[in-house]
């Protein structure tokens, strides 16, 4: 079913951000984090098996809205569209990225990290951006100080944002959801510990986006 990105945005308040490297860590995954309650996840690309992984979560768990993280170029895009991905996540923006995220017909998260690159996304339509790495780079103080250049541009930051950061990110009045690998961290995964992870989730289902 196709959805804009503020759609997506609205289902979640947090998106774990995680990366597959075992194809038989997608489905008890996707059920672990869909179970306790989450709709929305970044899979990213840095895993030879990532689009896989992609299909096995979707056929595991068909409702789980799946936007593929550490998306860097054209072709990274392109791979993306001949998939059953939902949205496209990047941690920047080059020009030829952009060109082809625009292109691409799906919902967009591009990463902006600057009120430059920030102001650049804006003005090719880009509506939501990916403040990363959001601690790195100022963080709430900058988040608060956009909102007034900025108005309509909303957000996901993400980027050493932990489980106690998190509800005050949310609480921001421009903060859609915030994005973190804190709740299926690679160690959990890697241990196939899907009752930690399990409860990660579920105390992330807990914090509402304002
Ligand atoms: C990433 O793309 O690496 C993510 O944004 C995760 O960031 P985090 O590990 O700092 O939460």
């Amino acid at each position: 079913m196709a959805r804009s990105i503020q759609e997506i945005m609205q289902q979640a308040s947090v998106i774990p951000v995680l990366t597959v490297h075992d194809l038989a860590h997608a489905k008890p995954l996707a059920h672990a984090l869909f179970d306790s309650g989450l709709r929305v996840i970044e899979l990213t690309l840095r895993s030879p098996i990532a689009v896989e992984a992609l299909v096995e979560m979707k056929r595991a768990v068909p409702d789980l809205i799946i936007g593929m993280g550490t998306v860097l170029t054209p072709g990274h895009v392109r791979l993306c569209v001949d998939s059953s991905v939902d949205f496209l996540v990047s941690p920047g923006l080059t020009e030829e990225l952009s060109t082809a995220m625009m292109g691409s017909g799906l919902p967009c998260l591009p990463g902006c990290a600057t009120t430059s690159e920030t102001m650049q996304a804006a003005s090719v339509g880009f509506t939501a951006v990916k403040f990363f790495p959001a601690e790195q780079s100022g963080g709430l103080p900058w988040l608060n100080s956009i909102r007034g250049p900025l108005p309509d541009l909303r957000f996901c930051p993400t980027g050493s944002i932990s489980a106690e950061l998190a509800p005050t990110y949310l609480a921001a009045p421009n903060v859609d959801c915030v994005g973190g690998s804190w709740i299926a961290p690679s160690a959990l995964i890697a241990e196939q510990n899907w009752a930690a992870i399990t409860k990660l989730a579920k105390s992330a289902t807990q914090m509402g986006a304002n």
